[in-house]
């Protein structure tokens, strides 16, 4: 059954793309504000369709509150699918102090239940456990790999061991090699890396990490790459958070290329999730 495509307003490029590649139709979604603030969504043609497949990455509060909306707005489709291509609060995926809540858990279990809920590279895929609907988590290190095919033999580095498959399977698709850095997080934007010992000197590097936020992470990891002697050094990510100044921060160490999905959408956004997400729908 061919679905119907509803937007978020964070993946109105990718939902767009995503219904070129399939035929599907693309709904209109309707906002409205009321005085005190509060968003109105409407989706006017929701009931012509039988399957209603929503796209809708969930950066800030505000677009996790329209994602609610739109499911309720599809309360009475018989099928009805949420992407996510990028899950905010994904990382908060443990109770890490005391008293502290598990992000990841209380927004996936505030999503109603729907029928199946798909995600991309999600931080940690244990939370999908959390929703209440059949899941899957797709990789888009291939997409990715896609972007860097100007690369030859790389080394890939992850900076730390959390994205090593993503490492791995980056090189794999490049074929270059993998490593990874040590990390340490000191607080919310500060990390300290302990730099091991890689055969870094006069080879093209790519530093992959499954997200860049503040870009303290990668700017550590580019710096001290950078550092041990690469030749050129390009940062490379599935989701493009770019929080504050984290492309000036990437920049300022030494980055000379960075490559994103538009998982979320940036002018970074240079290789596309669609056909992923299309083929698995
Ligand atoms: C954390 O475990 C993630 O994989 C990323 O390394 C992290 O979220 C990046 O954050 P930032 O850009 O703020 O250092």
């Amino acid at each position: 059954m061919i679905p119907m495509l509803v937007a978020g307003s964070y993946s109105q490029v990718l939902t767009s793309r995503i219904a070129r590649s399939t035929g599907s139709e693309l709904a209109s979604v309707e906002y409205a504000e009321f005085p005190d603030g509060e968003q109105l969504v409407r989706v006017p043609d929701i009931e012509s369709t039988e399957r209603a497949v929503i796209v809708a990455s969930t950066p800030t509060d505000e677009s996790y509150v329209e994602l609610l909306q739109l499911v309720d707005a599809c309360r009475d489709v018989s099928r009805v699918e949420v992407v996510l291509p990028y899950m905010g609060y994904s990382r908060q995926d443990k109770r890490f102090r005391e008293g502290e809540s598990v992000s990841a858990r209380a927004v996936a279990q505030g999503l109603p239940p729907v029928d199946r809920v798909m995600t991309v590279n999600v931080h940690e895929p244990g939370v999908l456990d959390w929703f209440d609907a059949e899941t899957i988590d797709l990789d888009a290190s291939a997409e990715l790999a896609n972007g860097l095919e100007s690369i030859s033999n790389p080394l890939v580095v992850s900076p730390d061991n959390g994205a090593v498959d993503l490492a791995e399977s980056l090189a794999g698709a490049l074929g270059g090699e993998a490593d990874y850095l040590e990390k340490t997080r000191l607080s919310g934007d500060e990390v300290e890396m302990k730099p091991k010992n890689l055969p870094v000197e006069d080879r093209e590097v790519i530093v992959v990490d499954d997200m860049i936020s503040t870009g303290g992470t990668m700017s550590e990891a580019i710096d001290i790459l950078g550092a041990q002697g690469a030749s050129t050094l390009t940062a490379a990510c599935i989701h493009p958070v770019l929080a504050r100044n984290a492309v000036l921060e990437l920049y300022g160490a030494g980055v000379d290329n960075i490559v994103a999905t538009d998982t979320l959408e940036s002018v970074l956004s240079s290789v596309s999730v669609a056909d992923l997400i299309s083929r698995n729908l």
